[in-house]
């Protein structure tokens, strides 16, 4: 499974970056937004920046919601480096330009998914990645994790080569849970990959150790 990290802050970009694991990084709008960036000059060279940053996939969302406009946002992304995934939203013209991109070379990853029928048709089009919202599912009392197992059984029977990569992951048991059910990425803040280091006994079996290896030193 990949790992990517879901944010725009570039310190801790290069935190995830500097643990030599990290495959790609997704932002979003309000990501951006939370960063301050400001303007489409601005949001253009923030990208460009995480593509110096980073060796792997780098998501870029467009925020035009008809297929004209989509396509413009997108290709000016994809022109920036090689290895921008034009990230569009699960709506109808999303579809379109989705296969647009996908006949025109451009790779993809379909955002806002929370169902199986939506990843069905975001796999019709060709997308590279579709992203399932766990999270979010989670919040509004559903099973996020089910949702990746359903998908994955159904890419796995169905033959589609679109990646599954959980987002919205807010915890590290969640993305531990997104490995068992066969997602390809699991896109995540730097808190929960951080979090899978933890462990009590770990802590403690350390100090142990150190302490012991002071009584040959
Ligand atoms: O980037 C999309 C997704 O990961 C958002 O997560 O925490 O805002 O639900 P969240």
């Amino acid at each position: 499974m990949k790992f990517f990290i879901d944010t725009a802050n570039l310190d801790q970009i290069k935190e995830a970056n500097d643990l030599g694991i990290l495959d790609g990084v997704t932002t979003n709008p309000s990501l951006m937004a939370k960063e301050g960036i400001k303007g489409i000059d601005a949001v253009m060279q923030h990208y460009k920046t995480i593509c110096e940053l980073v060796d792997g996939d780098i998501s870029a969302e467009v925020v035009s919601t008809d297929f004209a406009t989509m396509i413009e946002e997108g290709k000016k992304f994809a022109a920036i480096h090689k290895n921008i995934v034009v990230k569009v939203p699960m709506i109808k013209d999303g579809i379109k330009a989705l296969k647009w991109f996908t006949d025109n070379g451009i790779r993809t990853n379909c955002t806002l998914v929370f169902s199986a029928g939506q990843a069905i048709l975001a796999a019709k089009a060709g997308a590279t990645y579709v992203s399932p919202f766990i999270g979010r599912i989670d919040d509004s009392g559903w099973d996020g994790i089910e949702l990746i197992h359903q998908i994955r059984q159904i890419y796995s029977v169905q033959g589609f080569n679109t990646e599954i990569l959980a987002a919205s992951i807010r915890y590290p048991n969640h993305i531990i849970k997104c490995a068992e059910a066969g997602a390809d990425v699991c896109t995540c803040p730097l808190s929960s990959i951080l979090g899978l280091l933890k462990h009590p006994l770990t802590d403690i079996g350390l100090a142990q150790f150190l302490e012991d290896a002071k009584k040959f030193a």
